[in-house]
């Protein structure tokens, strides 16, 4: 285990079993249909690469940037699109693939951006989500595991763009970011 990691909140494998429960339950969503998966980068690499090989119907890939954070721990409640998307959405179902809802607003302001384009339908799968720190009401349909509130880095999730290749996602020990 990295020095820096107080404790394993999910080994690889399961990881593994939250990724799979997701992707059966998207290959029967959209059975027969195609899908634009848009991964948000960076934190949702890993994640995304891990869930798109488990897909069984057509899967277009595209990448969007946003950012919230500055290079704390907090959101900053403001966030800018850094990369759009290379495909236009209109009509089409598209998946976003977000590694932690946290405060919300990232994925609020992406759904609503993704509607406003026309998708037919947006559909959101996060690994992680922080219930406890949710700010505002935005729909995941489809969630890996809740978690409490910590801080946690591995499997794509960062702090200040470190600990992202860790197969594993743990929790830092709160004096590395305090
Ligand atoms: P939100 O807009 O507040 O929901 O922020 C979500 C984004 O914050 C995620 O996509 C991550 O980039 C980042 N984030 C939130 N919590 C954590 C965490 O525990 N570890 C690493 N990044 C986090
Ligand atoms: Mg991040």
């Amino acid at each position: 285990m990295h020095d820096d990691i107080k404790q394993i909140m999910f080994t690889k494998d399961e990881i593994d079993a939250m990724v799979h429960e997701i992707a059966d339950k998207l290959n029967c969503e959209f059975k027969g249909e195609e899908l634009i998966a848009v991964c948000i980068l960076k934190g949702s690499i890993m994640f995304a690469a891990d869930l798109i090989r488990s897909l069984t119907m057509n899967v277009k890939i595209d990448f969007m940037q946003a950012s919230s954070y500055g290079s704390g721990t907090e959101s900053s409640g403001v966030i800018k699109i850094k990369k759009d998307l290379d495909n236009d959405i209109a009509g089409k179902n598209v998946l976003i693939i977000e590694d932690i809802v946290d405060s919300g607003r990232t994925l609020k302001l992406l759904r609503r951006e993704f509607e406003a384009r026309g998708a037919r339908t947006v559909r959101v799968a996060a690994l992680l989500s922080k219930p406890s720190r949710c700010m505002v009401d935005v729909d995941v349909e489809y969630t890996g595991s809740e978690i409490p509130d910590e801080f946690v880095v591995g499997y794509g999730l960062d702090l200040d763009e470190k600990y992202r290749q860790l197969d594993y996602v743990g929790i830092l020990k709160p004096e590395i970011y305090t």
